[in-house]
């Protein structure tokens, strides 16, 4: 766990310019210094992104945002009060403090306060704004340990502070907030039912934004192996089909078939609660790729709470892969 030495030393990194792997409550970060364009300019390089791909900029408090945003909308203002910090990432206008090297040349800009108690200690030692895009290889599953970040990132990144495990495990819930009617982005870590409970409204849909969402591939979130999705009820015979064709299959089980019989190389029983599912996802993925599968064989959950965004990393993991 990261001391408050380790704290300051992340603090100086970021200071020189350097990358900072940095814990939050949906998964790691790959952190710089948001002012530094050369410094931003790395965190591309060593992800393998393409630089037109907008960053999410991370500060210490929704009372610090003069001169990372432009003007704030009432409503944006009233989700940032009720939400941060927490897994909520604002699209607003760009303020004079970000680069364009941090927007992929957008004049809107992602930002957001984390829940973690390392990373809100960094960016107080720091002082200024930490842009960071989960620390994964582009394409990649996410980090949800220190761990994965080093097995992942190794000598690219120059420090990593270790915060334990991420609470929540998948990614901030981004919110289109330019304008009075605001839109869900990316489905994440805050349901779009409280959001809606606290906006008092239904939320306009994704398409309805006139936002443009570049670095949204139908690719996206995947392991190594293979992701098939199919109904529920047929995890189980697909999983044994495909082992008896001679794949190494790994199978998230949904709880309602936790009893039956399986065939198949690795198996990860899913919990009961979409909370916890989504604490376990990217480990469950990255754990099936250790063990060796090239096939996962998995189904949706319903969509509701937090099963909107693991539906969502699901369908992108199954997704079309480019190829090489
Ligand atoms: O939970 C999270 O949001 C994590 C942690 C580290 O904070 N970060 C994260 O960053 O997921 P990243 O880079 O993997 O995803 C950020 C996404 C981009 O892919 C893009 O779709 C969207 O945020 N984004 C960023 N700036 C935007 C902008 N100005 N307009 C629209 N979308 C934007
Ligand atoms: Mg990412």
């Amino acid at each position: 766990m990261a001391t408050t030495s380790d704290i300051e030393k992340a603090a100086g990194v970021l200071r020189a310019g350097g990358l900072v792997a940095l814990p939050t409550e949906t998964v790691y970060g790959l952190g710089a210094n948001a002012e530094d364009p050369a410094a931003v300019a790395r965190i591309f390089q060593v992800k393998g992104r393409p630089p037109s791909h907008p960053l999410i900029v991370h500060i210490g408090g929704g009372e610090q945002l003069d001169g990372w945003v432009g003007d704030v909308p009432a409503t944006a203002r009233l989700l940032a009060e009720r939400f941060w910090p927490g897994p909520l990432t604002l699209v607003l206008r760009r303020g004079s403090r970000v680069p364009l090297e941090a927007t992929g040349g957008l004049e809107t800009v992602a930002v957001r306060v984390p829940d973690h108690p390392v990373a809100l200690a960094l960016l107080s030692a720091f002082g200024g704004g930490v842009t960071a895009p989960s620390a994964n290889r582009f394409g990649q599953v996410s980090p949800t340990t220190a761990d994965h970040v080093r097995a992942e990132l190794g000598d690219g990144v120059d420090f990593v502070l270790d915060g334990g495990p991420c609470e929540v495990g998948v990614e901030s819930t981004i919110v289109d907030a330019t304008g009075e009617m605001p839109s869900i982005l990316r489905p994440g870590g805050v349901t779009r039912e409280d959001l809606e409970a606290v906006l008092g409204r239904p939320l306009a849909l994704p398409s309805t934004s006139p936002v443009r969402v570049p670095g949204q591939h139908p690719y996206h979130y995947a392991p190594r192996a293979r992701v098939v999705l199919v109904e529920p009820e047929k995890v189980v015979a697909e999983a044994q089909l495909a082992q008896e064709l001679g794949h190494r299959v790994g199978i998230l089980l949904p709880p309602a078939f936790a009893d039956a019989p399986v065939k198949a190389h690795a198996v990860v029983p899913l919990p009961v609660s979409l909370t916890a599912y989504a604490h376990g996802l990217y480990g469950y993925l990255r754990e099936l790729d250790q063990q060796g599968c090239d096939l996962i064989v998995a189904s949706l959950p319903a969509e509701e709470g937090l099963g909107l965004a693991i539906v969502n990393r699901l369908r992108r993991a199954a997704g079309p892969r480019p190829t090489a």
